[in-house]
């Protein structure tokens, strides 16, 4: 559907749609499913890889030879951007806001072993660290290099319609009528990629967003806005009513962004003991908790079967126990 649009392949092939069977008994669900985005080859995967295969196609047609990104400390998509930069032989500078730590993990130690030049801004806010990310972007062309700046929402949401249409085939060859999908609410590119590729192909799943970010009307207009973007950039027009198939559930932020919640440390534990996939406590198990709520509260009937997209992010566990180590929890599912 999306073939026309120019593309790199990170990925190597699709990504493993699993079944949960222990969840299934922990929560007598009949029919649990996810979608394995934070298991792939490059970098350690996760959602930005897929818009990464986006980006580096723009980034590539004008013949760039270093990427520019900016972001948190913890951020995967900066560790997937110095990753995909690594791999294709080209340069990768991040900005990161705040201060350089005292202890370098995670996400951020990866970047330097992946050879990334990596400055600290000091305290900015994300409006401030866009400048200082365009001001680089400048510096470095009139230096004479090609940069490349990672991070249009609309053009890394493609990667998630292309997710949607992954996910329908394989529940297709294993004749499985998903009937909801749960994914993470944050800035929205992934989410308003994922709900672009579900209206074009009618699937008829309801996607539900965790917020761990923003307000539900927030959430909402930037899912909306980059949805309208997609149409422009792609010139495909939505069946009206795609709204329809969108459910924004608040109840997971809990203390707000980043900061954990028991539900998400309780997730983090049933997801390891159960499925042996791990979580992190800013996206992927504030979701999961999501999930486990929607079927303890009904509204996913034990009956109905759904999936949960894991958009990868694990890096980011080491250095959130390694600064908490309540985080590891004591209880058994
Ligand atoms: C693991 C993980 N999940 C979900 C998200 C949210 O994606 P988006 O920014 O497209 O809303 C991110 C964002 O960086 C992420 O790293």
């Amino acid at each position: 559907m999306l073939e026309h649009l120019p593309r790199i392949d990170l990925l190597d092939g699709p990504t493993p749609l699993q079944r949960m069977t222990r969840v299934e008994a922990h929560t007598s669900h009949q029919s649990l499913w996810v979608k394995r985005d934070d298991f792939m080859t490059l970098g350690l995967g996760g959602n930005k890889l897929r818009s990464l295969e986006y980006w580096i196609a723009e980034a590539a047609r004008d013949s760039c030879d270093i990427l520019v990104v900016a972001g948190a400390p913890e951020s995967n998509q900066c560790r997937l951007t110095a990753a995909t930069a690594a791999k294709l032989g080209m340069d990768c500078l991040i900005l990161h806001g705040g201060n350089p730590p005292a202890n370098e993990v995670g996400n951020l130690m990866l970047n330097r072993l992946l050879g990334a030049e990596i400055r600290f801004l000091g305290p900015v806010d994300e409006a401030e660290r866009g400048q200082h990310a365009r001001q680089a972007v400048a510096d470095l062309t009139r230096g004479g290099r090609r940069p490349y700046l990672i991070g249009n929402p609309v053009v890394g949401a493609l990667g998630y319609a292309r997710a949607a249409e992954e996910l329908a085939r394989q529940a297709r060859t294993m004749d499985l009528a998903l009937r909801h999908v749960v994914l993470s609410g944050s800035m929205g590119p992934t989410e308003a990629g994922f709900l672009f590729g579900c209206a074009l192909l009618d699937l008829g799943v309801t996607v539900h967003l965790i917020s761990v970010e923003y307000s539900a009307e927030e959430l909402e207009a930037r899912v909306a806005g980059i949805v309208d973007g997609l149409c422009r950039h792609t010139g495909i027009d939505l069946p009206a009513g795609w709204q329809q198939r969108l459910a924004i559930h608040m109840n997971q932020l809990g203390d707000g962004y980043g900061r954990p919640t028991p539900a998400s440390i309780d997730a983090v534990g049933v997801a390891a003991r159960l499925e042996s996939f791990f979580l992190e406590h800013t996206y992927t198990a504030k979701t999961f908790a999501g999930l486990l709520q929607l079927i303890a509260d009904g509204a996913i009937a034990a009956d109905e079967p759904a999936c949960f997209l894991h958009t990868g992010g694990t890096p980011a566990l080491f250095g959130q126990i390694a600064r908490e180590p309540s985080l590891l929890g004591d209880g058994h599912p």
